[in-house]
């Protein structure tokens, strides 16, 4: 197939391009190039068009004959502060809405579209008497007297965490959060609208080389590896206990390959996970261990923001793409721990 492939240049879509040629796709590969992402005039790959997909002009002639686009191209990460939503609606959001006019007015009905897990905001959570219920915000004096988990809001309990399915409620609770939830409502809307197919991958914890190094965007895996690299032990907080999935760039890659070729109709989103939960602790501890360096500090400090435990249901990606992750973070972890950052 023929594929546009946005946000080329970025650590996953970097990827997603070598494994897209890999399985015989032949690809049109984008990159704005943003200094934010790559630092002031970084060159593109080779064979990476530098575009900005809010530019309508430049898109529309690259759209000629694409069968399907992959989208990765977006502003990432957390963000520090209010002053930041502009630009997670103008690239994520503008770009996302510009993009799919294009690909109307050049008749390409098929999206792969890169999500996150944010979109959830938090992890499903189990009662042992009243099964799942929608926990209370965790407490000020629970977390100063080192309870971190959530509490039951009909009896108190606390309470476990479960997988989270695609058809769990999106509720974003960031700015970038709010900008890739935007994102899937527009590609659905246009899904309905135009008769298209959607694929949103909801990527988990992605890690792996090139993997931006520690900024106020970057994952915990990248500020683990840059503490480490400075000399530094990585400093967990709360017990460590906290739960995620995470899963390598080059399954990410798969998955995106797995997408591209998937018979899927209208708009269907798919959690994209290892399917082996893992501690933030036990993270940190891979990472130490097998750069011989000292065990990790878990500092019982917190961040009242936090999500206590996100873990995925790999289920639906494995029967309908048949995606199944190949890396055991374990492993993968391990091999991050020398891995090339990006500076
Ligand atoms: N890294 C993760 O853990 C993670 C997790 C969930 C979802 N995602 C999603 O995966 C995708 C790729 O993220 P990444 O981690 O590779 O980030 P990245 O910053 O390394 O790559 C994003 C790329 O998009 C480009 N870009 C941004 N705005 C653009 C625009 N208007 N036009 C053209 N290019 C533009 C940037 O220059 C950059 O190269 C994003 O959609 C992100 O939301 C990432
Ligand atoms: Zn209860």
């Amino acid at each position: 197939m023929r594929v546009l492939l946005t946000g080329a240049a970025g650590f996953i879509g970097a990827r997603v391009s070598e494994a897209l040629c890999d399985a015989g796709h032949d690809v049109v590969a984008v990159d704005a190039m943003l200094a934010t992402a790559h630092g002031p005039g970084a060159e593109p790959p080779p064979e990476c068009r530098v575009v900005d997909i809010r530019d309508a002009a430049a898109l529309a002639p690259l759209l000629k004959g694409i069968d399907v686009v992959c989208h990765q191209a977006a502003v990432v990460g957390a963000g520090v502060n209010a002053a930041d939503a502009p630009s997670y609606a103008g690239h994520n959001d503008y770009a996302t809405a510009v993009l799919l006019a294009e690909m109307f007015a050049a008749g390409c009905q098929r999206l792969v579209l890169a999500s996150s897990m944010v979109v959830y905001g938090q992890g499903r959570y189990d009662c042992a008497e009243h099964g799942l219920v929608d926990p209370l915000p965790r407490t000020r004096a629970d977390l100063d007297a080192g309870i971190f988990e959530h509490r039951c809001p009909i009896c108190g309990a606390a309470v476990s965490w479960r997988l989270v399915p695609e058809d769990a409620p999106l509720r974003p609770r960031s700015l970038y959060a709010a900008s890739k939830t935007a994102q899937e409502h527009y590609a659905c809307a246009w899904s309905d609208a135009v008769g298209g197919a959607v694929m949103a991958l909801r990527y988990h914890n992605v890690y792996g080389p090139y993997m931006p190094r520690d900024t106020p965007y970057s994952g915990v895996a990248a500020i683990f590896r840059s503490e480490l690299e400075s000399g530094d032990v990585p400093r967990v907080f709360e017990d460590g206990r906290q739960m995620r999935d995470f899963v390598h760039v080059d399954d990410v890659a798969a998955a995106n390959v797995a997408a591209l070729e998937a018979s899927v109709e209208g708009f269907a989103a798919f959690n994209v996970c290892s399917g082996r939960p893992i501690s933030i602790l036990e993270v940190a501890t891979e990472l130490c261990e097998a750069r011989g360096d000292a065990p990790p500090v878990v500092t019982g400090q917190y961040r009242s923001g936090d999500v206590r435990h996100i873990v995925a249901d790999p289920a639906r990606a494995a029967e309908v793409l048949g995606f199944r992750a190949a890396v055991d973070p374990r492993d993968g972890l391990r091999e991050f721990a020398f891995a090339p950052l990006r500076a």
